[in-house]
C-alpha cells in the first residue's frame, strides 16, 4: 500500500515539472514574440523621414571613384547605417528595378546593374530623401548641376553613378532588399 502511494506521489511530481517546463516555455516564447514586435514597430517609426537608400554603380565602382563619393556623402553629412561590396544577379537587378518593368530601357539597365560591383549603403540626415537627391543631381548627367556627383563622376544616362531612392517608403524597401536588421548599424 505504502509503496503504491510512493510510486502515485513520483508520477504526480514528475508531471508537475513536466508541466512547469512546458507552460514555462510557452510563456517565454509569447514574452519575446511581443518584445519583438514593439521593437519592429519603434524601429519603423524612427527610420521615417531621415533615411535614404543609395547604390554606388558599376561605372562608378571600376572607374576607382568610389572613394570619392564616399567622402562627398559622409561631408555632405550623411551616416552610414549600413554599407557592403557586392554584385547583383540579372534576376535581382531586375526585381531592384521592377518599378520600371514598362520602360523601354529596363532590360538594358538590368544588364548593365548586373555588370559589376555595386555598393548598396543606407544613409541617415534628416530630410534624407530631398536632400541626397540635390547631392546627386539629375539623371542624366548632361542636366546635373554643377558640383553634383552625377555631374563629376556619371559617364551617361545609362551610367549614372548613382542611385538614389525617391521617397521614404522606397528606401525602406530598398534597403531591406540588401541588409537584414542585424546588418543596419
Ligand atoms: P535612380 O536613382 O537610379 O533610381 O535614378 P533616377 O531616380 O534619377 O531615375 P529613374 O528612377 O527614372 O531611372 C532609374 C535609372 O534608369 C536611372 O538612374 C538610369 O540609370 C536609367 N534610366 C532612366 N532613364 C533612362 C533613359 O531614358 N535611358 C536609359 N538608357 N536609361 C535610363
Ligand atoms: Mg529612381
Amino acid at each position: 500500500m505504502l509503496f503504491s502511494k510512493k510510486i502515485g506521489l513520483y508520477f504526480v511530481k514528475q508531471f508537475i515539472i513536466y508541466s512547469r517546463k512546458q507552460f514555462g516555455s510557452v510563456l517565454f516564447t509569447f514574452a519575446h514574440q511581443n518584445k519583438t514586435d514593439k521593437n519592429i514597430k519603434t524601429n519603423y517609426i524612427k527610420m521615417a523621414d531621415n533615411k535614404t537608400f543609395t547604390m554606388i554603380k558599376p561605372d562608378a565602382v571600376s572607374a576607382g571613384n568610389s572613394g570619392a563619393i564616399i567622402k562627398m556623402i559622409e561631408e555632405n553629412g550623411f551616416k552610414i547605417k549600413a554599407m557592403k561590396y557586392t554584385r547583383l544577379s540579372l534576376e535581382r537587378a531586375g526585381q531592384f528595378y521592377e518599378i520600371h518593368k514598362e520602360r523601354p530601357f529596363y532590360k538594358d539597365l538590368c544588364a548593365y546593374m548586373s555588370s559589376g560591383t555595386i555598393i548598396p549603403i543606407i544613409l541617415e540626415k534628416e530630410n534624407a530623401i530631398e536632400s541626397f537627391r540635390t547631392l546627386i543631381g539629375a539623371t542624366n548627367p548632361q542636366e546635373a548641376a554643377e558640383g553634383t556627383i552625377r555631374n563629376l563622376f556619371a559617364e551617361s544616362i545609362s551610367a549614372n553613378a548613382i542611385h538614389g531612392s525617391d521617397s521614404d517608403e522606397n528606401a525602406e524597401i530598398e534597403g531591406n532588399f540588401f541588409f537584414p536588421e542585424i546588418e543596419k548599424f
